[in-house]
């Protein structure tokens, strides 16, 4: 293959990746999606591998036969509650990969385009910073994200690290990281620098996801995911590879849009996320009196659906877990048959992922019209007469807007109280992902129906 033609097969499946991007932004469109995406890493892939620079053809192969085999392996073997816990360490290997590739761009520097001894010379200087830069941020994607993966997994505790004076240790790294690199550069690549920031940006990665409480880890997945964007950018920078520093981009990007969307989602600020350490645990206190909760059967929930004109449905973890969201779906039918007008009311951080519910609906062939996001139907809950919780928790929490010491405060969550009747379905009077008690659970107008959220559902549905 032609450089020309490479060149032109990288316009392709860079186009090809926005179009896969915008695909996925809407379910409808979401499969189509992954399809341009699965085109355009084809085209990307054959480029690269039959481009004149592309040597030891038989090792590429056999890398790409055993990392392919481990990747079709895992992605068959994967549930769909252990996906943020994949992206995870799939973003600490980018990370990892960006860190060879450093090395190894700065062990074999790539030939001087220029002819030129003036620009030979700022060529390097821009090699050198792409390789200090590009190993940084890939060091702290690297660790960052194998603690994001550690915490998730439940493997390392999920409550943050509290160091003392952690902002300036945070700020003491970046500046003795940019000193290192003044050096790197000045001292025309010295390989101690490197080393000793090396070995700085792997702590500082790792101390910025530690000091993350568990209730924010979502953020700090897709801003992971951003990162990794980066470092994938910086390789093709070191690599001259333009479709590389393309495709790291829209990573980069796109992950930094969507962690701006949940950090709104969740009340955070996006700065702080980004300088790490955000999620202090607030003192909760744990006398607190709420109450005593009522309890209910399944065949009077069924008797209160029938006689309903309006159902909200909030599915949160615990419909995941439950895999509950076949009989969910079977329910709705079954209502909507009757007449009743159901509607599915999804939280942006609901489940474990972004987009967790809509993926789990749509599994079971939920309509897409009726499933809503949280401000479209916020409004619509004093107009309605029964509301099913179906193992959701935090974001059905009114202690969000209500108590201002609470670990979740100021984020906006579905009101479900103000609905005539809510039905809440978990196994427990356990707490959800933040670790904080539901008033809810002891509202006037709230019923627990305990057990696992399928056979409740599935009892619903006989007695329907
Ligand atoms: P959670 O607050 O996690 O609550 C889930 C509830 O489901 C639990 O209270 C649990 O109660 C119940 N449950 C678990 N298994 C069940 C089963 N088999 N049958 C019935 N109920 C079951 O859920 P949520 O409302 O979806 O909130 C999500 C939380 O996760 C938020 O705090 C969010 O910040 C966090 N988070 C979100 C993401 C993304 S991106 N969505 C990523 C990581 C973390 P029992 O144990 O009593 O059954």
């Amino acid at each position: 293959m032609s450089a020309g033609l490479v060149q032109a097969a990288y316009l392709v499946a860079a186009i090809c990746f926005i179009w896969s991007l915008k695909g996925l932004s809407n379910q409808e469109s979401a499969r189509q999606g992954n399809y341009y995406g699965i085109a355009g890493m084809a085209i990307a892939l054959i480029a690269t591998i039959f481009s004149p620079d592309a040597q030891g053809f038989g090792w590429i192969i056999v890398a790409m036969v055993i990392g392919g085999a481990i990747g079709i392996f895992y992605a068959r073997k994967v549930e769909m509650t252990e996906m943020p816990e994949l992206v995870a360490i799939l973003h600490s290997f980018v990370g990892m990969a960006a860190v060879l590739v450093g090395y190894n761009s700065y062990i074999e520097p790539p030939a001087p385009i220029s002819l030129d001894l003036a620009e030979q010379h700022a060529e390097h200087v821009i090699h050198l910073v792409e390789v200090f830069l590009g190993v940084f941020i890939g060091a702290v994607t690297f660790t960052g994200s194998v603690v994001a993966f550690g915490k998730l997994r439940g493997v390392i505790s999920s409550s943050p690290l509290n160091l003392p004076h952690k902002h300036k240790m945070n700020l003491a790294a970046i500046v003795v990281s940019t000193l290192l690199m003044i050096y790197f550069v000045k001292a025309d690549g010295s390989m101690f620098a490197l080393l000793v920031m090396t070995a700085i940006a792997l702590v500082f990665g790792y101390h910025l996801v530690a000091s993350i409480g568990g209730a924010d880890m979502p953020v700090v997945v897709s801003m992971l995911n951003s990162y990794s964007g980066w470092a994938a950018a910086a390789a093709g920078f070191m690599l001259a590879n333009n479709l590389l520093i393309v495709t790291g981009a829209l990573v980069g990007s796109s992950g930094a849009i969507l962690s701006y969307i949940m950090c709104k989602a969740m009340n955070r600020s996006f700065v702080s996320v980004i300088a790490g350490g955000f999620g202090q645990e607030v003192q909760v206190s744990s006398d607190v009196e709420y109450g005593e909760h009522t309890e209910i059967t399944a065949e009077e929930v069924a008797e209160m659906l029938k006689d309903s004109k309006s159902v909200i449905i909030t599915p949160g973890y615990g419909m995941a877990v439950a895999q509950a969201q076949y009989p969910v779906h079977e329910i709705t039918e079954k209502l909507r048959a009757k007449g009743v007008d159901v509607r599915f009311g999804i939280h942006p951080v609901a489940g474990r992922l972004p987009g967790h519910m809509n993926v789990l609906l749509a599994e079971a062939k939920v309509p897409y019209d009726i499933v809503l996001e949280m401000d479209e139907l916020n409004d619509d809950f004093p107009e309605t007469d029964t509301v099913l919780v179906i193992g959701a928790n935090d974001t059905v929490n009114p202690a969000a807007l209500e108590d201002p010491n609470s670990p979740i405060a100021g984020m906006p969550v579905l009101e479900v109280w103000n609905a005539k009747n809510v039905i809440v379905f978990k196994r427990s009077m356990n707490t959800g992902y933040a670790g904080v008690q539901n008033p809810l659970f002891f509202k006037e107008n709230t019923s627990m129906l305990f057990g696992d959220a399928k056979d409740s559902v599935d009892a619903i549905s006989k007695a329907i």
